[in-house]
């Protein structure tokens, strides 16, 4: 037997003494909604196979209409990998490397485009982020710019899934995360496209597809047409906190982009599972 009185301090918490994988314990307080943390921050997805890889005719359009909303919006501005990146994939691939090594490398490729668009709004303040930095430091970074730009890659990197050898989660699916998790206003996603179609409008029977104003992230999910984004974003819009909407612009047109971050419909919009409170 011993004396010692136990001094151990003992902390109030309404999770202490529970399983975290039983919801009817954590949804008291779990089920809360996350507050907005950057609620007047726009996110841009900007194509890497639709508008980078086309060089100066695609990109220097779009940087100049950047430049004239960044007045009106501060925007974080996140970039896909492009054809580097698919290079890169069948590379690896024949290799055989697994996807969690393909992932990062491909969303280094994301990340030279970002430091491409960088350098050129680099005039008006704007210069590339890295990861770390649009996690915890973007608030201070846009007091001092009206807008940065980053990979839209999410870091999954070697804890990507390995249910396929391409990673899932690739840049649309990233943007979407990021967007979601900072409580931003609104995502725009820039193509090459006015939008989705009921099939791929550059594929085989290209001039029978239709344009679909107006959809949701269950309805894509369904759809078996290939799409102009990653598989796994419709499946992460439903489980979505903040980002109720998301549109798809075609940024070879003049003005689209500026219209949708105005709240003008000239794309496809696409509802998710996110709801008003
Ligand atoms: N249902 C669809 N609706 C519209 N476009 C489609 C559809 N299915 C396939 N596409 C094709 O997707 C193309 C865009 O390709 P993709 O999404 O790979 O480019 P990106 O977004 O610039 O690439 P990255 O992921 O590197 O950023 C369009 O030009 C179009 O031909
Ligand atoms: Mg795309």
């Amino acid at each position: 037997m011993t004396d010692t009185a136990n001094t151990i301090k003992h902390v109030t918490s309404p999770l202490a003494r529970q399983t975290l994988l039983d919801n009817e314990l954590t949804r008291p307080v779990a089920g809360v909604r996350p507050i907005r943390l950057l609620p007047w921050l726009q996110v841009v997805k900007i194509g890497g196979r639709s508008i980078m890889d086309r060089g100066p005719k695609a990109i220097l359009p779009i940087v100049d209409e950047i430049r004239k909303v960044l007045p009106e919006h501060r925007l974080l501005i996140l970039t896909g990998a492009g054809v580097r990146a698919r290079h890169l994939y069948s590379v690896g691939l024949d290799l055989g490397l697994p996807v969690g090594s393909l992932a990062p490398l491909a969303a280094s490729e994301a990340g030279q485009n970002g430091h491409i668009l960088a350098s050129l709004l680099s005039p008006e303040g704007v210069s590339y982020v890295e990861h770390p930095t649009i996690a915890s430091r973007l608030a201070i970074h846009l007091q001092a710019a009206r807008a940065v730009v980053g990979s839209a890659f999410p870091p999954y990197h070697h804890h990507e899934f390995p249910t396929s050898r391409i990673p899932v989660h690739r840049a649309d699916t990233g943007a979407f995360l990021v967007a979601d998790a900072l409580g931003a206003a609104g995502l725009t996603i820039v193509e090459d496209v006015d939008g989705v179609y009921d099939a791929d409008p550059n594929g085989a029977n290209g001039a029978q597809a239709k344009l679909i104003a107006e959809t949701t992230s269950a309805a894509l999910t369904e759809m078996t047409a290939p799409l102009p984004f990653d598989r796994a974003l419709p499946e992460v819009m439903a489980t979505a906190r903040h980002i109720e909407r998301v549109q798809i612009v075609n940024g070879l047109v003049p003005g689209r982009l500026t219209a949708a971050l105005r709240g003008e419909h000239v794309g496809t919009l696409i509802h998710t599972g996110a709801r008003r409170n």
